[in-house]
């Protein structure tokens, strides 16, 4: 039996796209108002922390052109596959914090938490000063947060969350999930282990292989968002809580803030 720990996005390339589709069927209708506010401005967009293209594959129809950022390198193989028809896409492999692209996009996003990634002001802060430079002076910066991180109790003990068959790995797939949540700093750590039973193991592949994936996300409340904005010379000017464009409520899965330069 194989033992490992994953602590970051690319050794997890081959459960991403797999385990996004049976476990996020709320978030996938992010695309829908990604789609809209791309439509609603036209021009060029910068998607960061793209993954593997979930969201790009819907925009480069409609965008004069599509440049996306992401760390993990696995995931841009998979998008660069995915993608290949399409001569206005540029890819970029790069922490989001380094990023000097020296040019300027009509709409900035930020999709599915990756914002809260970020787990100190100071470098939420560096975050939102990278976005601002690379945003037209009557740009978008697109940030979804979710409002649910770091609200609920810890999970101490590993418990379990889904059983799922893996066709392209021919393997059974058990995911058990625990968390503790830091009151203090706002941030929730996860440990998500997974145990993968092979159905046909191949030569020298043992017949059953488990990992521990950690992940840590910070909570973001909307008064906050707003001070963050501030002190970088950005403005919220709109929050929606569903990818329809309602007002956010109690029970909204996500907030979708839309951000722009301050006194344009
Ligand atoms: C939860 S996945 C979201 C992927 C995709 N946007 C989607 O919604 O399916 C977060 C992505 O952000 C990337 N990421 C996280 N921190 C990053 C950073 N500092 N710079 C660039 N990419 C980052 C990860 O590699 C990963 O691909």
């Amino acid at each position: 039996m194989l033992n490992k720990n994953i602590f970051n996005w690319n050794d997890f390339v081959d459960l991403y796209d797999w385990e996004f589709d049976f476990i996020s069927d709320d978030q996938k209708l992010d695309v829908e108002f990604y789609q809209s506010m791309v439509k609603e401005k036209g021009g060029t967009v910068l998607e960061i922390g793209c993954g593997t293209g979930r969201i790009t594959e819907k925009l480069l129809p409609i965008a004069k052109s599509v440049t996306v950022v992401d760390s993990a390198p696995s995931f841009l193989e998979r998008l660069r596959k995915r993608l290949k028809q399409y001569t206005n896409l540029e890819i970029v492999e790069s922490n989001m914090l380094h990023l000097q692209l020296g040019k300027q996009f009509d709409t900035i996003i930020l999709s599915y938490s990756t914002f809260q990634y970020f787990l100190t002001r100071d470098a939420q802060l560096d975050a939102l000063k990278v976005l601002k430079e690379h945003l037209n002076d009557d740009g978008n910066i697109l940030i979804d947060i979710s409002p649910y991180i770091a609200i609920a109790e810890s999970l101490d003990d590993f418990t379990p969350y889904y059983e799922h068959y893996h066709p392209a790995l021919n393997a059974d797939i058990a995911m058990l999930t625990s968390y503790q949540v830091d009151p203090e700093s706002k941030i929730q750590y996860w440990v998500d282990k997974y145990i993968i039973k092979y159905r046909k193991p191949r030569d020298n592949q043992p017949a059953i292989e488990e990992f521990d994936h950690h992940l840590a996300l910070k909570g973001v409340g909307l008064d906050e968002m707003h001070d963050l904005c501030r002190s970088v010379g950005l403005a919220v000017v709109n929050v929606f809580g569903s990818q329809n464009k309602e007002p956010i409520n109690p029970d909204s899965n996500n907030y979708f803030f839309v951000i722009q330069k301050m006194n344009k």
